[in-house]
């Protein structure tokens, strides 16, 4: 920082130069291979909690809740597949409020056979409108599990479970191991299973409370890496003040293949495009993206607005351009460094997120408002949300040069979304990247390198 801001002109050139680099290579690595976590959700991970409630003359009845503590990764359709192995040779009974996808063999039983005897078993939620003698509380939302910033009444999931051949007391009794969680495809990983100390669970007036005969715990975290999941989302930029629209990389998400893989995707105004819809992928949800040149079924687009004196104004867009999919509940996370001072939004809500402990605020979420702009419809006319910031200007930090303006970070749905080359942002008129003083490159630098830092340390 040093060199940047007092060198001579060369040494200028390349402190900007090492620091590009710099900021190229670290941008490059953000979502890297390593990562085992979010740096943006540190703590984040989802909670499986197993209650015993009663023993049974063969084992137990518990109650298993999945909590999700993700700032930003939601559970979406068709649904969370809980599996785990039994450590002896356990059978389920019954379950309320959820299933196993198999029974597995039963023929060693007569009479009424268990409910699954798999010693692996996976379970999924039951869909709503189950019978109401099917359900528990917070069951039945077919697997869906939503963030508790949008929505705490909807960010767990709960089912019981009756389980035979199994120990009848808290000493004999054996936790399930290799707990699995699939989202439903691959990304979380869960430790093992943990006796803590047991629930309460309080009485509505709060007045009494009973507690759980034994309570384990199982954490589940997200990584991006072993999702290994092709982007989703990329993001565009645009300014008042040059025409250049910075359009989403080429490929972000893939490539338009007319040799090998022709319907890959679907032209706007193809006469082919409901017979497309409606084509093989329908009933696996596989997305049928229109084509473009970066293929992602979500783009973002940044569009730097106004300039006041005191304030500057965005415009954010989200394009849906998958004609199989509406986003229910969706989010958006947004990394700027303006973002400690967001004065007024407009059509979404907003929570700002500090994952370094309130020292560095400038990452926020937002998400729809409920009724209004909170599904984001299928590719098509209406697939499409949009919301305008505006921003308090810090005259320390505020400056459109050198795409200062710009985001450092979009995630769509907890996806990371690929972003332009920080050399391809719109520049200011008559400003050359080498010409002016890089006061904010070996910042970003230097935050990003603080930020890299407190996410390994
Ligand atoms: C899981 O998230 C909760 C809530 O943020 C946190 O209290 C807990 O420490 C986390 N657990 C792990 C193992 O990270
Ligand atoms: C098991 O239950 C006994 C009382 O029945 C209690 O003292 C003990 O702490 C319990 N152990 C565990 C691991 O919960
Ligand atoms: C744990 O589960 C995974 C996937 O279900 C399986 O491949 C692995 O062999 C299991 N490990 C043990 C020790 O059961
Ligand atoms: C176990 O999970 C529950 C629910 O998430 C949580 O309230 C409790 O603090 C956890 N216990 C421990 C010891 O982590
Ligand atoms: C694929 O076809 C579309 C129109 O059908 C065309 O615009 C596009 O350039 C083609 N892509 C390649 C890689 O040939
Ligand atoms: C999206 O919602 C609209 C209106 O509710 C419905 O007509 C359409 O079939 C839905 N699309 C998908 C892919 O579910
Ligand atoms: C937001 O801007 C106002 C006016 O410049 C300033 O007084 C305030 O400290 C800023 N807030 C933060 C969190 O930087
Ligand atoms: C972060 O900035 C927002 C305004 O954008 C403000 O409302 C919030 O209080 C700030 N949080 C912290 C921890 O500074
Ligand atoms: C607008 O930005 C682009 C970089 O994206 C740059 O090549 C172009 O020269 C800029 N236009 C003006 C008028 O400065």
């Amino acid at each position: 920082m040093m060199a940047a801001g007092g060198g001579a002109g060369s040494a200028r050139s390349v402190a900007w130069g090492a620091s590009a680099l710099l900021v190229a290579a670290l941008l490059l690595s953000a979502p890297s291979a390593t990562e085992a976590y979010d740096s943006l959700d540190p703590n984040g991970n989802i909670t499986i909690k197993w209650d015993v409630m009663q023993w049974t003359p063969d084992g137990y009845v518990a109650v298993v809740t999945m909590f999700n503590y993700q700032q930003f990764r939601h559970i979406q359709a068709p649904g969370w597949q809980l599996g785990w192995t039994w450590a002896k040779k356990e059978v389920i009974w019954s379950m309320v409020g959820a299933q196993t996808t198999e029974q597995g063999d039963c023929s060693k039983f007569k009479g009424n056979p268990p409910h699954c005897c798999k010693k692996d078993p996976t379970i999924v939620d039951l869909l709503p409108g189950t019978p109401y003698n099917m359900q528990i509380a917070n069951c039945c939302k077919a697997g869906v599990i939503n963030t508790f910033n949008q929505d705490p009444l909807n960010a767990a999931s709960s089912f019981q479970i009756s389980v035979g051949l199994a120990g009848t007391t808290n000493k004999t009794v054996k936790l399930p191991k290799n707990f699995t969680l699939k989202a439903p495809g691959p990304g979380y990983t869960c430790g093992r299973a943990m006796i803590v100390r047991p629930t309460k669970f309080f009485t509505n007036d709060g007045r009494r409370a009973t507690q759980a005969l034994m309570t384990w715990n199982v954490t589940c975290t997200y990584s991006q890496f072993l999702a290994q999941k092709t982007p989703t989302c990329c993001v565009s930029l645009s300014s008042f003040y040059n025409d250049t629209i910075v359009n989403c990389p080429t490929c972000s998400c893939g490539c338009q293949n007319n040799g090998t893989s022709p319907g890959s995707c679907v032209n706007e105004n193809s006469p082919y495009l409901q017979s497309a819809i409606d084509g093989p992928g329908k009933w696996t949800g596989q997305p049928l993206v229109q084509c473009t040149s970066h293929m992602c079924p979500i783009r973002i687009h940044w569009h730097v607005k106004l300039n006041y004196k005191e304030y500057w104004r965005v415009k954010v867009t989200i394009t849906n351009f998958n004609y199989r999919m509406n986003y229910t509940q969706w989010n958006l996370v947004i990394q700027h460094p303006n973002f400690n001072n967001i004065t007024q939004l407009f059509s979404f809500n907003y929570k700002p997120l500090t994952p370094y402990g309130g020292r560095i605020n400038d990452t926020a979420m937002f998400w729809g408002v409920k009724f209004y702009n909170d599904l984001l419809m299928q590719a098509g006319p209406l697939g499409n949300a949009q919301s305008e910031l505006l921003l308090r200007k810090d005259s320390m930090a505020f400056t459109f040069d050198k795409g200062w303006a710009f985001p450092h970070r979009v995630y769509f749905n907890g996806d990371n979304c690929v972003m332009p080359p920080p050399d391809a942002y719109p520049w200011l008129p008559n400003a050359s990247p080498l010409t002016k003083q890089p006061l904010m490159l070996p910042l970003l630098a230097f935050w990003i390198v603080l930020a890299t830092f407190l996410a390994y340390a």
